[in-house]
């Protein structure tokens, strides 16, 4: 554990820069058994300013070696966000047979265009590595795809269509989602356009992602659409919603009408999945930025800002005929496990001191809980204190069939008028729950029911929280109750 991760609220199991300004994770992709994990990176404050793309690698998505900075601003703007892939065709040229070449492909923000009161400030550029990722060239004749006079107009997320034989880019254009094709990464066609009377537009849409996923438990394929939007999330602020359809190579079509939310909490933000994940593996890899555009500037971290979601697997299920896009925590999870303490099955009725019992901190810790209950409880869930009074709660109410965080009882968010919440999502759980929780030295992700429902929020509590509870107002039986503490991965 390296000094500078044992500052006030710096997460030790999440992906954090070692110093000053992140948001987004870009180009993603899977290369010659490392996970590549890009990001949008400020490297001369802790507030958002010219973009670049930081750059770190993992041989298991737990622990990350930081590498020097990937792709600096140039003469045609900054490096805002977007994808990777690995060229194994060499479609581009930039690579050879055996030597294929890593592509980046993101947005260039032209700052003096945008000042200047142009609207076609945004345009997309790429470049290559054939060293691992380690260094990088642009492409000399970037922009690649000029804008067509529309101020937003940007996060290119680029797949392999196997069935077309072309590269398909989703780019998020201000209201909606295009899709371009190209041979060769740097000759684009637009295809079609997606979105404008469908999803929530609450804010402006930002980085999409566009891919196939196997059905859970048989061979159908779906595609979904991932939508990230600046603003109106469930919660309030910046969120993702995802879309269900079916994609040709040209256009994609979801019949689905109901908005559906990633994730209900008001940290999981801008996330897309990893590229080129092995087939023998047949992940589909999600992370996103833990943080809201609402006050993701003011948290009061000091040498640093924002951490990235614990990385999640996406899982589509088809319940009676209703799709659905489950997350959980990736498997890997496993790694980072050490001593175990076990609650035996039993009723409870009220509060239960765990931290009284478990030989551990009671932070960063993983909880797995079982339940079952004849009649639903008015509430479920647990409740972090610690000796100056402030309290989290995360916790299923019968009542109103819902799940909810509760940070609004933390001494000091005074940092933000919009981020002390009570963050909602509806799930019915009529004979029990499932609850797996990740806590962190600043945050909380619930998975409910397998991940059918996900809440993830960040807290910054002015002392530890060194007391953990479960709390019951109800009768309710415990069928699996493990606490597992987690290691830092620095
Ligand atoms: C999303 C976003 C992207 C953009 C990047 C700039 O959080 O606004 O649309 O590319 O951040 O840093």
């Amino acid at each position: 554990t390296t000094k500078v991760y044992q500052e006030k609220h710096r997460p030790q199991f999440h992906f954090t820069p070692e110093a000053n300004w992140m948001n987004d994770p870009n180009g993603m992709v899977y290369y010659e058994g490392e996970y590549h994990l890009f990001y949008q990176y400020y490297p001369d404050s802790t507030v958002w300013g010219p973009m670049h793309w930081g750059h770190a690698v993992s041989k298991n998505l737990m622990h990350w070696e930081h590498l020097p900075i990937a792709l600096y601003p140039d003469s045609l703007g900054y490096i805002f966000s977007g994808s990777a892939v690995i060229d194994y065709e060499n479609t581009s040229g930039f690579g050879s047979a055996d030597k294929p070449a890593m592509v980046a492909i993101y947005t260039y923000h032209n700052m003096e265009g945008e000042k200047a009161g142009r609207n076609d400030f945004q345009s997309q550029g790429i470049a290559y590595s054939i060293d691992k990722g380690r260094t990088w060239s642009k492409y000399e004749k970037n922009p690649v795809l000029k804008s067509p006079g529309i101020r937003d107009f940007r996060d290119p997320k680029v797949i392999w269509h196997k069935e077309s034989k072309k590269w398909i880019m989703s780019l998020a254009v201000q209201d909606h989602i295009s899709f371009y094709s190209s041979s060769n990464l740097i000759d684009w066609t637009f295809e079609s356009d997606f979105g404008k009377e469908l999803g929530s537009h609450g804010g402006v849409w930002e980085c999409p992602d566009l891919f196939p996923i196997k059905v859970d438990g048989s061979d159908g394929v779906k595609w979904i659409l991932i939508v990230s939007i600046g603003d109106g999330g469930p919660n309030g602020g910046s969120a993702t919603q995802y879309f269900i359809g079916d994609f040709d190579g040209k256009e994609f079509v979801s019949t689905e009408k109901d908005i559906k939310w990633l994730d209900y909490g008001r940290d999981n933000y801008a996330g897309v999945t990893w590229s080129n994940v092995p087939e023998e593996d047949g992940r589909v890899l999600f992370i996103g930025w833990m943080s809201n555009w609402q006050y993701a500037t003011l948290v009061p971290t000091e040498n640093w800002r924002s951490a990235n979601t614990f990385p999640r697997e996406l899982i589509l299920k088809k319940e009676n005929n209703k799709y659905h896009l489950n997350s959980v925590p990736v498997k890997e999870l496993e790694l980072i496990r050490e001593e175990c303490y076990i609650i035996p099955n039993q009723d409870i009725k009220g509060n239960f001191d765990v931290a009284n019992a478990i030989p551990f901190k009671a932070i960063p810790i993983e909880i797995d809980l079982e339940i079952v209950w004849d009649e639903q409880p008015q509430k479920f869930g647990i409740k972090l204190s610690n000796s100056v009074g402030e309290e989290l709660e995360a916790f299923y109410s019968g009542v109103d069939e819902s799940f909810t965080i509760d940070r609004t009882k933390l001494k000091d968010s005074s940092f933000s008028d919009a981020f002390a919440s009570i963050d909602k999502a509806d799930v019915s759980c009529k004979t029990g729950i499932k609850l797996q929780i990740l806590i962190d030295e600043s945050s909380i992700e619930v998975f409910v029911n397998g991940g059918e429902v996900v809440v993830t929020d960040q807290f910054f509590s002015t002392e530890k929280f060194d007391k953990l509870e479960i709390v019951s107002g109800g009768n309710i039986s415990v069928k699996e109750a493990k606490f597992y503490k987690l290691k830092s991965v620095w």
